[in-house]
């Protein structure tokens, strides 16, 4: 007898892409390349492929994005992160460093330092707390109190942060999110960043003024 059809792969849609990362999109230079860190299905890879950015998107288990391997504006990796072997993309910078619900500590610092100049990182994970009410509950999984403030402080500008209790594909959870501009460069950069439009959540009817473009 045939097998039947696997069944789709949750969040195969951009539509699906978290409203945080939706939020912060704009930051993201125009026509820049993004990398999607444990992309999974690829719902913030379709998202910016569909906002006109490059992506390279990298994932232990690149199945969830076969279907952008023929797009020349996406370049798929398939590796482990966490077996020890060196960042495979020593060397290079992205336009975006997007992270969401994936945490292994000891890249933190290369995910921070991959944003070039007048980019943008963007993380939204569990965090201490959730271990109360869902999966994951290791704390090697679990951002702490203020852990990715620490890890942008004096090196990248924080343009957003939160860390609560919301929920997560109708669970209760406790999530840490954090958007940080690596702006430190910036020509005439003084000691205090250049004010940038706020980006309000979706929903929320625009400013008259905003372009909604960082
Ligand atoms: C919960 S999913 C999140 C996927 C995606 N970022 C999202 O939010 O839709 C976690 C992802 O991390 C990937 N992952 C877990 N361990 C990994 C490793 N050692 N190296 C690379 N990717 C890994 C998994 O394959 C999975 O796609």
């Amino acid at each position: 007898m045939e097998n039947p059809p696997p069944p789709p792969h949750p969040h195969r849609k951009a539509s699906e892409a978290s409203p945080w990362v939706r939020r912060f999109a704009p930051l993201v230079p125009l026509r820049g390349t993004v990398l999607d860190v444990a992309c999974g299905s690829g719902r913030h890879s379709r998202l910016f492929l569909e906002l006109g950015h490059g992506v390279t998107a990298i994932d232990r288990d690149t199945s969830g994005v076969a279907g952008l391997e023929d797009l020349p504006a996406a370049e798929i990796i398939e590796a482990d992160l966490e077996d020890g072997a060196p960042w495979p993309l020593a060397g290079r910078l992205f336009a975006a460093v997007v992270v969401t619900n994936y945490l292994h500590r000891p890249l933190l610092p290369i995910l921070r330092d991959t944003v070039q100049a007048g980019g943008v990182f963007i993380y939204e994970t569990f965090a201490r707390g959730n271990e109360r009410f869902r999966r994951p509950r290791n704390p090697d999984h679990l951002l702490a109190d203020g852990e990715l403030l620490e890890l942008v402080q004096g090196r990248l500008d924080v343009v957003a942060y939160e860390h609560g209790v919301t929920e997560v594909g109708g669970e209760t959870a406790v999530v840490q999110r954090l958007a940080a501009v690596n702006a430190l460069s910036a020509p005439g950069r003084g000691a205090e960043p250049e004010p940038r439009p706020l980006h309000p959540e979706p929903g929320t009817p625009p400013s008259p003024r905003s372009n909604g473009r960082g």
